[in-house]
């Protein structure tokens, strides 16, 4: 029940809300309509106002390791770009599992990620099945002549460029300094020389651990591979005549080797288990000689509180006697998605990132390798890593894995069996002719 008194407060809002609605009221039908379209009119442009402030959003998936140093980068950008941010997401730490999250991602249709930060292997299978833009339109070949030509050569795909370089990379052989000068010994050359350093210094107790590394099953373990393919005189797959070489004396000479430094305890058990990470943390508690890894490692294992500081030099990876050192041609580089929203923005970040000035900044900041080959002479780059200009020339003649679109294939199918005569399953020779099997019955397709 209403009281009166509530009854006449009632009346009094209702006659005040009359008196303001009836000028309104008063007007022709016509003009009210015309006034009513007016304001629906400036709701709309005052929202899409309000929505064209909002900055673009660009997304890229890497490994948590090289986030903190990416975000230097980002944030420099973001800072000359007020109306782009971009969205740094962790994804796993190797990069085939990255490349199968990437690969998830393009199949479902619309993938979350604008910007592709890719390994220098995966650009052909992403090109070709069309998941990338095509960027060879927006930068020319003498800019594209500043960079390393292998890191360049690694986002071509047919007649187009579907990846800018970012930081190269190439696998080199770890040694400690200290322990070769005081037992009287040269770095090594050959794997015999790797071998019988590594068994005398451990026999004299001076290290646990001979030779560390990359032996689990993922990609790290195909890439350490071409670098004994070469260094045997072997080869994995020809990518112009699809010719398949792991079956041949050399590749399994080299599968030989590594199960050597594993029998003879010269590589710890785990091997089977150990990445790059496993291999540099145990490098660096100071207990082994010997250590196969990319460059990136050097700044860590000199950093203030690392055991091995000072103590260690890096150089090109050993070989088999009468053969020649192969490294790695490793590499990271930024794509651009074809389902982005904003190509323009994109290509703007992937220009910034590959800047002289971006590159810089990230090297000082992470020991990773430049992919501008001026930065490898760079005065404030060479003082914090004097190995750079040597690395120039290890990484210019440097090993790729097959760049061919079946190359995530290709590269399972080899660590596969690698792991198979690595975990005695198989011995090297029937490892490496059922890999060879394999794999040729994959490029025939
Ligand atoms: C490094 C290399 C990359 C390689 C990977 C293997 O990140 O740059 O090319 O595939 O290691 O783990």
């Amino acid at each position: 029940m209403r009281t009166p008194a509530e009854g006449l407060i009632n009346m009094k809002l209702r006659s005040q809300l009359w008196r303001i609605l009836n000028p309104f009221h008063r007007l022709s039908k016509r003009l009210r309509f015309i006034l009513l379209s007016l304001l629906v009119c400036l709701s709309v442009i005052g929202s899409y106002w309000v929505w064209a402030q909002q900055p673009v959003r660009l997304s890229m998936m890497l490994q948590a390791q090289e986030i903190p140093n990416w975000q230097l980068i980002v944030d420099d950008f973001e800072a000359q770009n007020p109306n782009v941010k971009i969205d740094l997401i962790e994804g796993p730490n190797a990069t085939n599992l990255r490349e199968d999250l990437y690969t998830t991602s393009f199949l479902l249709g619309d993938s979350p990620y604008d910007l592709i930060y890719m390994d220098i292997v995966w650009a052909p299978k992403f090109a070709a099945a069309g998941w990338l833009l095509d960027i060879s339109e927006r930068i020319s070949e003498e800019e594209l002549a500043e960079f390393m030509q292998g890191d360049v050569d690694g986002g071509r795909y047919e007649e187009g460029l579907y990846r800018m370089p970012f930081r190269s990379d190439g696998g080199m052989l770890y040694y400690r300094q200290d322990l070769l000068a005081e037992a009287g010994f040269d770095p090594p050359e050959t794997t015999a020389e790797l071998l019988q350093i590594s068994k005398a210094l451990q026999s004299q107790g001076k290290a646990e651990w001979g030779y560390l590394w990359q032996g689990k099953q993922y990609e790290g373990a195909a890439a350490m591979f071409v670098e004994m393919l070469e260094g045997f005189g072997g080869y994995w797959v020809n990518p112009e005549t699809k010719e398949v070489g792991l079956d041949t004396k050399a590749a399994i000479a080299a599968v030989q080797f590594l199960q050597t430094t594993v029998a003879d305890k010269i590589s710890p058990p785990g091997t089977t288990a150990t990445d790059e990470e496993v291999a540099r943390n145990l490098f660096q508690t100071g207990n082994a000689v010997f250590m196969r890894n990319w460059p990136y490692a050097w700044k860590l294992g000199n950093d203030p509180g690392s055991s091995i500081q000072g103590k260690f030099g890096i150089k090109p990876m050993v070989h088999a006697a009468g053969f020649k050192s192969g490294a790695c041609q490793g590499g990271w580089g930024v794509g651009i998605s074809k389902t982005t929203r904003h190509p323009d923005e994109a290509w703007k970040a992937v220009q910034y990132f590959s800047s002289t000035e971006a590159q810089r900044k990230f090297i000082l900041a992470s020991g990773f390798v430049p992919s501008r080959k001026a930065l490898f002479t760079d005065p404030a780059l060479v003082a914090e890593y004097q190995y750079l200009p040597d690395l120039q020339k290890v990484i210019e003649s440097s090993v790729l894995r097959p760049p061919i679109a079946q190359y995530a294939q290709a590269s399972d199918i080899l660590q596969r069996y690698l792991s198979a005569a690595l975990t005695g399953q198989q011995t090297p020779a029937q490892a490496m002719q059922a890999a060879a099997q394999e794999t040729r019955q994959l490029l025939k397709t």
